[in-house]
């Protein structure tokens, strides 16, 4: 009879219990203003429908002129976004905002130290950064440039056939080279075409699809999401990348361990370091460390791709780039070996690549999960469990920071008494902080020595211009056009 009424009371009294023990959530979160996300029906109904491309610019236009801190709900997740590099220093070296949201395991990936819990992060972490100092370094050099010269000579057959998105080379390139690093010696950049192109475009399509489970609340429950089309896709596409072309190669490491068997991998190599006994990692912690290398390697191939496009857009800077590898290198098109001298000597290289990173951070945004508050500049306060929101490619273009030619390439900007004006959380294509990039110096370097081997090789073109650019958002900043460059040989 009074089915009805308990029913009404018990979801009041619930909701009630819920706000009453939010409060403070709530209070703190009311304090802090709305970012320019367009909150009507509309705004929402067209942020919730949009395509990686719509989704981009509703996100960046909703923090673009923003300084401080900002928020938006998506559903009833707060998001609280943090524009001021000031604010980006203190919750990046914050403990409290060590962890991630909970959607970052949406890739699947659960036990790496980019996704995983903190205990995992913490204990790969502490396994890998030895294998990423400085000195480490020198052991990867001459990987990365026998490598490259293997992409310079692949990349020939493109010459005389107009334009072409050299971004699947720069791939093959940077899944090479990680698996060589850890002594898996998987030839990818010869592998058949078809299989190549499979493996590469199987962890492409998986973005995709994550990230449009990440931006739809309603995907966000395992239960809905494993029953629509997205999941297959995402299956499908899994199915046929370079995961599982490694965990194939791991399974037989592991079995040749177990049954006693000598394993030809150095002591120098981090793949060792995983698969020390003493550290006791499950099988499942280092597949998944192993995967993360594989999706955090990548991220170089876009940004190396992204220089030569913008390269190929800007030749006053190609002419300089190419005349300080003549200075540092010779001028014979085949490049000698780049040592860690020499490398150090790339300083122009570097600015290109760094003003690269700036203009099209590979990744534009990244987020955070606050355990306990945590005060910023200007009073504000972080209520525990919202999610930071720290829009990398929102601060990399703010005039305020960068000046009125925020938008331009112009990578001088990172001459040494330029850059110093510059608050040191304002350029962050690595993030800082504990939870900074592990392998920036990796990239770093093998982004130098491949550009360097590419670029004394061909000259670069491209019909695409700089003002028409479009981005589009697959976890990483993608150009919606593709990176488009023809190459002929540079005389
Ligand atoms: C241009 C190239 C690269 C860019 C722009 C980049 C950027 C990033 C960013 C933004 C993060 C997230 C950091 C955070 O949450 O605060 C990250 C994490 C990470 N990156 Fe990179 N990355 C690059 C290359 C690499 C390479 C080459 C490797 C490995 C060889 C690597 C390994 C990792 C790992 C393991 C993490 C997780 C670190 C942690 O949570 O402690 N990355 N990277």
């Amino acid at each position: 009879m009074y089915i009805k009424e308990i029913a009404v009371f018990l979801v009041v009294f619930l909701a009630a219990k819920y706000f009453w023990r939010k409060r403070r959530f709530f209070y703190l979160a009311s304090k802090i203003p709305r970012s320019n996300f367009d909150f009507s029906w509309k705004g929402i109904y067209e942020f919730l429908t949009a395509d990686s491309k719509k989704i981009f610019e509703q996100i960046y236009g909703s923090v673009k002129g923003m300084d401080g801190i900002a928020k938006t709900w998506l559903g009833p997740v707060l998001f609280v976004i943090a524009n001021d590099p000031e604010d980006v220093k203190i919750i990046w070296n914050s403990k409290e905002c060590y962890d991630k949201p909970y959607f970052v395991k949406f890739p699947g990936i659960y036990e790496g130290s980019l996704f995983g819990s903190i205990h995992a992060w913490q204990t790969h972490r502490k396994i890998l950064d030895p294998y990423f100092g400085n000195q480490k370094l020198k052991n990867f050099l001459p990987i990365f440039d026998e490598k490259s010269k293997v992409l310079t000579r692949k990349v020939g057959e493109m010459l005389g056939k107009g334009e072409f998105d050299v971004f699947h080379y720069m791939t093959a390139l940077t899944l090479e080279t990680i698996l060589n690093a850890m002594e898996l010696n998987v030839d990818i950049q010869n592998l058949e075409v078809k299989v190549r192109d499979l493996t590469i475009k199987g962890l492409e399509r998986a973005s995709k699809v994550v990230t449009k489970r990440i931006v739809s609340f309603w995907l966000h429950p395992d239960f809905i999401y494993k029953r629509t089309k997205y999941f297959v896709a995402e299956m499908k596409a899994k199915s046929h990348s370079a995961f599982t072309y490694v965990d194939d190669v791991i399974e037989n490491i592991r079995q040749n361990i177990d049954s006693g068997e000598e394993v030809n991998i150095k002591p120098t190599s981090f793949m060792r370091a995983l698969l020390d006994s003493k550290h006791d990692l499950p099988r499942e912690e280092i597949v998944d460390e192993i995967r993360t290398l594989l999706i955090a390697v990548n991220t170089s191939a876009l940004a190396m791709s992204s220089s030569l496009l913008l390269l190929a857009m800007h030749k006053d800077a190609q002419n300089k780039i190419i005349a300080e590898l003549h200075d540092v290198l010779g001028k014979s098109p085949n490049a000698p070996f780049i040592d860690f001298e020499k490398l150090s000597q790339l300083q122009y290289t570097e600015m290109v690549i760094n003003e690269t990173m700036r203009l099209m951070p590979v990744v534009p945004f990244v987020a955070r999960r606050v355990e306990n508050e945590v005060a910023v500049t200007k009073g504000y306060i972080i209520p525990a469990d919202a999610n930071v929101f720290v829009p990398i490619y929102g601060i990399h273009r703010n005039k305020s920071i960068w000046g009125e030619d925020a938008d331009q390439f112009r990578p001088e900007r990172f001459e040494k008494e330029n850059f110093q004006k510059i608050h040191p959380y304002a350029f962050i294509p690595f993030t800082k902080g504990p939870r900074m990039c592990l392998g920036y110096r990796y990239a770093m370097a093998l982004m130098k020595v491949q550009l360097a081997n590419f670029l004394m090789q061909y000259e670069v073109d491209t019909s695409l211009k700089y003002e028409e650019l479009e981005f589009e958002l697959n976890i990483t900043l993608n150009v919606c056009q593709g990176l488009r460059i023809s190459i002929k040989e540079r005389k």
